[in-house]
């Protein structure tokens, strides 16, 4: 799988945010490299639980900004963390049931939602913290 480095150009300016969104893509890439070595169906289970409690307190990082600096665009921004956190509840669902989800499955959306998420709603949610004077 290819590794998706972080790079300044996805720096959303505020340094908690990045150091979070770093440790998101890690998880996203011991997946990745999970799957390079034969072990994708044993990590499916671990990563999506993973990535799912750590998104958690990350989406809490981001609404407390949020609040502390009266981000107008904070209802389609939240809805966008909601709709992660229930398709990923989805997906854990659907394991525990027994049914397998595959490894590439996974990782394409994980990798697919946030490259899009981060460089579009936190891009312009770490502008918005940056002019309001909160790093
Ligand atoms: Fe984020
Ligand atoms: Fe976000």
């Amino acid at each position: 799988m290819e590794i998706i480095a972080w790079t300044k150009e996805i720096s959303v300016g505020v340094a908690r945010i990045d150091e979070e969104h770093q440790t998101l893509l890690a998880m996203l890439n011991e997946l990745g490299q999970a799957m390079a070595a034969d072990q994708g169906g044993e990590a499916v289970k671990l990563t999506s639980a993973r990535m799912r409690a750590y998104a958690q307190q990350h989406f809490k990082t981001e609404e407390e900004a949020m609040t502390a600096t009266k981000y107008p665009a904070r209802t389609s921004h939240v809805a966008e963390h909601d709709a992660f956190i229930e398709k990923v509840l989805d997906l854990e669902d659907a394991l525990g049931r027994g049914e397998s989800v595959p490894a590439k499955d996974l990782w394409t959306f994980l990798r697919n939602w946030l490259s899009e998420h981060i460089q579009g709603p936190d891009k312009l949610l770490g502008e918005h913290v940056c002019a309001a004077g909160m790093k």
